[in-house]
């Protein structure tokens, strides 16, 4: 169990543990004792994880001492093992010299947690307060130039470290994970994909006899959660595909495809005319989302309503439960839709089979339940589909522009054999127009950018080296194809400081 104090790591932490064969959930701190307590029962150890604060500002101290107490295994990391520190009454205060990136370590005791790694080895440190002085009874296990308790062990169960042995930059980080789970004897019996039938069950004990709808949306989540719910639900369960109008080129009839493939063939619901009026006049990017989201709750629950089924069965995966439900105050980047963009109250039952799992292990399932691999593989497309490849205002004209100069971009990119290295590749109409010229007059439209990125989780991106030859390519197509476009443009900004969409 790792508990969150608000930190950037928790759901790293939680991953590496389940890479380790057990099974993690995360509970955030604010969520207060009762929820801890509550989740605590079954847990082999508790995590106590990073922060933004320091120790004094904000009082976790409750958290830590409750973990302490609980008999189990404890690991503290940064934020977390100085809130040991501070509870067993060693001192803990600024660091004679902060640490910030990578931090020779060395190891002053020999350790079970130690087991295997050697003496001196570097990790990824970033903290300004430390422990200074080890708490009574405790054991400094390594130091660092700026942590002079860089590691302790305090009785037999309770540990804290530091550095962040969860990131792939910290060397023996896994090792380490590796030790302490030992320590905490967490039985290694987490493995995604032999969960299959208590899914089924899960699914057909929260539907009771009722009807169920599964949104669908081609993805890879909402495929699993479908043909898990089907297994559960057989007939009384109806895939449905909502046609918003804002799909790129031939995607209602490739989902439709893939997923009659999948033994899923969703019910298509045409509502393209109902939701361009909703998006009239809308040119705010999050206005956008909002929008896009209330008319697809709106449809899917009249549909539901149709069909006369009262569960709706969703996709949603971990870290967006965790993200919508519990972190207070965190940043919202952006309102994805299946997080907050679909309205809470559709009258419906919801039902995630997937809320605990994380990406890798939802595609692991894909694998296990024998989905084709083109769902496995497809590039994602945001929940409002154009509308956020669309700068300003959605129109059925510049929606005809986007679509076309997309499916171009897809076309080449296919056609080079480039797109299996890249996270997404696609076009964006911007609000820019630009001059041209075109059988010797001068032309007067618009401009389209063109983004391919490479990234393994979207959190962060790169712009990808696309040959110059299928840039050209690309740009020529475009601007002899699409009426109206004179330029084409390539987009060479990383995420951060750009995302992936332009909205
Ligand atoms: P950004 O643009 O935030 O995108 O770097 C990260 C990933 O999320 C997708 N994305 C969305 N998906 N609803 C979705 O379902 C949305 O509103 C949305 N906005 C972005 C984006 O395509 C990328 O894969």
């Amino acid at each position: 169990m790792v508990v969150d104090f608000g930190g950037q790591y928790a759901h790293l932490i939680a991953r590496r543990v389940r890479e380790l064969g057990r099974f993690s959930v995360i509970v955030p701190a604010a969520a207060g004792p009762e929820a801890l307590e509550r989740e605590a029962e079954g847990a082999s150890g508790i995590v106590l994880s990073g922060g933004p604060g320091s120790v004094w500002e904000e009082s976790h101290d409750w958290a830590a001492e409750w973990a302490v107490r609980s008999g189990k295994a404890v690991l503290g990391i940064c934020y977390g093992h100085q809130l040991l520190g501070k509870v067993l009454g060693g001192r803990v205060g600024r660091a004679p010299r902060p640490e910030f990136g990578p931090t020779p370590i060395e190891v002053l005791a020999g350790d079970p947690l130690f087991k295997g790694v050697p003496r001196r080895f570097t990790v990824w440190m970033s903290h300004n307060d430390a422990v200074l002085e080890p708490p009574p009874g405790a054991e400094v296990l390594a130091r660092s130039p700026g942590s002079p308790v860089a590691a302790m062990r305090w009785g037999d169960r309770v540990y804290g470290v530091q550095w962040h042995p969860e990131v792939a930059h910290s060397e023996w980080g896994m090792e380490l994970l590796e030790n302490w789970l030992e320590i905490a004897g967490a039985p290694k019996n987490w493995s995604p994909g032999d969960i299959v039938a208590e899914l089924v069950d899960y699914v057909r004990r929260e539907a009771g006899g009722a009807r169920a709808v599964a949104a669908v949306s081609g993805g890879v989540d909402s495929t699993v959660a479908a043909v898990i719910a089907r297994r559960a639900l057989g007939d009384r369960l109806t895939p449905v595909f909502i046609d918003h109008g804002l799909h790129p080129e031939g995607e209602v009839e490739r989902v439709s495809r893939l997923l009659a493939k999948a033994g899923i063939e969703p019910l298509v619901v045409d509502a393209s005319d109902r939701f361009l009026e909703a998006l009239r006049g809308v040119t705010d990017p999050e206005e956008k989302r909002r929008v896009v989201g209330r008319v697809y709750g709106e449809v899917l629950a009249e549909t539901a309503r149709r069909l006369g089924a009262e569960v709706l069965v969703q996709g949603t995966i971990y870290p967006d439960v965790i993200e919508s439900g519990a972190r207070p105050g965190a940043d919202v980047i952006k309102t994805h839709h299946n997080v907050g963009g679909l309205p809470r109250d559709l009258g419906l039952r919801v039902v995630e089979p997937l809320r605990w799992l994380y990406k890798d292990e939802v595609r692991r399932l894909a694998e296990v339940l024998g989905l084709p691999r083109e769902i496995i593989e497809k590039q994602p497309v945001p929940g409002p589909g154009l509308a956020v490849r669309i700068e300003g205002e959605v129109t059925r004209e510049k929606l005809e522009i986007v679509r076309r100069a997309d499916a171009i971009v897809r076309e080449e990119v296919e056609r080079a054999g480039l797109h299996r290295g890249l996270w997404q590749y696609f076009a964006v109409l911007t609000t820019s127009k630009a001059t041209g010229v075109k059988g010797d007059r001068r032309s007067y439209g618009y401009v389209v950018a063109v983004r391919a990125v490479e990234s393994v989780d979207a959190m962060t991106a790169r712009p990808a080296r696309l040959p110059w030859g299928v840039l050209e390519r690309i740009a020529w197509r475009i601007t002899s194809e699409v009426p109206g476009v004179v330029r084409v443009v390539y987009d060479v900004t990383s995420k951060p400081p750009a995302t992936i969409e332009w909205e």
